[in-house]
């Protein structure tokens, strides 16, 4: 019976799984274990190779997630599958020192700890070759956190921990979010009761094969995944990266009006109509690269999706006059006036979006 479960989110990293489990095998010694990965059906072939495994080694399985992608909820899913009492999360490229493990594990002996986070951050850690611009990105990320983190750690995005599996259930009956990268501050922003933590350093070492997935889209989620924890959950995630392209459909728009009123000269309705439409257009785009990732229009279906869109746009901008001026006419507020028609067609472009342009699969 594993006394503790090893979950290993991958993505193409064919080339790092069997060094791996072989690692981990031989830093954990004496110490029962089980080893989950968790695979978006990799094009590489990862899913293929850790099912192998899986046939030369009971202790190893593979959980295959189809059409899915985030390394949060791939975590999530593997921990929620394991049944050892500790459970670790580890990234599949060697990048996290896998010979701390047992001192992590010696640790959680003490009932008083819920939680022993590999830490870049604490003396006697670090972060390895990173470049100047990444290490910058890194710090801002973890100032960042503190807007939702309600303890002193130290590297709170870090991706290498050992949990106790009960801490981690009342954190994921608490409602975690999922979205993105970063798991570990997801636990400790949602834990119903603070957890209590460790810190034991280590080096982040270096990516032997295979490439990271680290990109601008995950700095997005980051940014989503602040909101969402910020606001406890309340708004559903998909709407925040909707509101969010929102803001940035209306900085277009101002762009656009003050490039063709006051560069080209054209009348204000000519401006107005043509920076309505490349808004409208750019939060399209954008809600299909960012908001609607997992469930992207590509081809035909590109244009289809636009039509739509602009359809439930335009309706929605007639409901925003409609209501702004009602309200306008009965209470006098302009302002106030004017943020409930916002409002309104924020909500229902969103709604009508969801069902009409990204339409949900069937299951
Ligand atoms: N299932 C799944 N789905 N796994 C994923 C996905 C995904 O969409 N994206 C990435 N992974 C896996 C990778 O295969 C790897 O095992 C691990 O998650 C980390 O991905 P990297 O692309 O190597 O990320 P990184 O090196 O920039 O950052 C990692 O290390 C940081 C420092 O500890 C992440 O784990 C961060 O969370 C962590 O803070
Ligand atoms: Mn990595």
């Amino acid at each position: 019976m594993p006394q503790l479960s090893i979950v290993v989110p991958t993505f193409n990293e064919h080339g790092n799984v069997r060094v791996l489990r072989d690692r981990v095998a031989a830093a954990l010694g004496d110490i029962a274990w089980e080893m989950i990965f968790v695979d978006d059906d990799s094009p590489d072939g990862t899913s293929a190779l850790v099912q192998a495994m899986a046939q030369e080694d009971p202790r190893v399985r593979c959980i295959q997630r189809i059409g899915r992608r985030g390394l949060s909820s791939a975590c999530i899913e593997g921990v929620l599958s394991s049944s050892a009492p500790l459970v670790a999360v580890i990234d599949a490229d060697l990048q996290h020192d896998e010979t701390i493990l047992p001192q992590m594990f010696g640790l959680l002996a003490d009932p008083a700890l819920d939680v022993v986070v590999g830490s870049r951050y604490s003396s006697g850690g670090g972060i390895g070759d990173w470049d100047a611009s990444r290490a910058k990105a890194s710090r801002f990320a973890t100032r960042l956190s503190g807007m939702v983190l309600k303890a002193e750690l130290k590297d709170p995005m870090s991706g290498f921990f050992m949990i106790r599996r009960e801490a981690f259930e009342a954190c994921a009956h608490a409602g975690l979010s999922g979205v993105g990268f970063k798991i570990l501050l997801d636990l400790f922003a949602t834990s119903p009761t603070p957890l209590r933590y460790r810190e034991v350093p280590y080096q982040f070492g270096l990516r032997v094969a295979g490439e990271s997935k680290l990109d601008s889209n995950v700095a997005w989620e980051f940014v989503i995944m602040l909101i969402d924890r910020y606001l406890r959950g309340v708004i559903p995630t998909r709407f925040i990266a909707f509101t969010l392209v929102g803001l940035v459909g209306l900085v277009v728009h101002l762009a656009v009006l003050a490039l063709i009123f006051k560069g080209v000269g054209s009348s204000f309705l000519m401006a107005q109509s043509v920076a309505t439409a490349a808004a409208i257009t750019c939060n399209y785009v954008l809600n299909n690269l960012l908001t609607y990732r997992d469930m992207r229009l590509r081809g035909w279906q590109l244009l289809r999706g636009w039509v739509s869109f602009t359809l439930a746009c335009s309706i929605g901008a007639l409901a925003n006059v409609g209501i702004a001026a009602y309200l306008y006419q009965t209470e006098g507020f302009w302002i106030g006036s004017a943020i409930a028609g916002v409002l309104v067609a924020a909500v229902w472009n969103y709604a009508v979006t969801a069902v009409y342009t990204w339409r949900p699969k069937a299951a």
